[in-house]
């Protein structure tokens, strides 16, 4: 697979979410391949509040790693 995360590091902490954002969903993408499988299980999870909040944590736990790889953009 090409290369797709070459650096944690990024300019704004903006762009660190955005990153945390690409891990959770790359996340998703290694775990189940199948893209009309993922289609199929969006409808669920996208109107589920529980699923919602869970996508979210994982977005922050990422979050985490990306600031502290940028300290904290101090
Ligand atoms: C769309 C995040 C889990 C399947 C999206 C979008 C976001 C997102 C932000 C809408 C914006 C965009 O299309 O770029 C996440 C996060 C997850 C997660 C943070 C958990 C860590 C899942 C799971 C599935 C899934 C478990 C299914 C197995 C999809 C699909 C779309 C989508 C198919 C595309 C919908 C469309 O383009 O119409 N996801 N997601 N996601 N998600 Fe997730």
């Amino acid at each position: 697979m090409a290369a797709w995360l070459t650096s944690l590091q990024t300019d704004t902490p903006q762009e660190g979410f955005e990153l945390a954002l690409k891990l959770a969903r790359k996340g998703v993408g290694y775990t189940q391949p199948d893209a009309e499988v993922r289609d199929r299980l969006r409808q669920e999870y996208a109107e589920d509040a529980d699923s919602l909040t869970m996508a979210s944590q994982v977005v922050a736990i990422h979050f985490q790693t990306v600031a502290a790889a940028n300290n904290y953009w101090k």
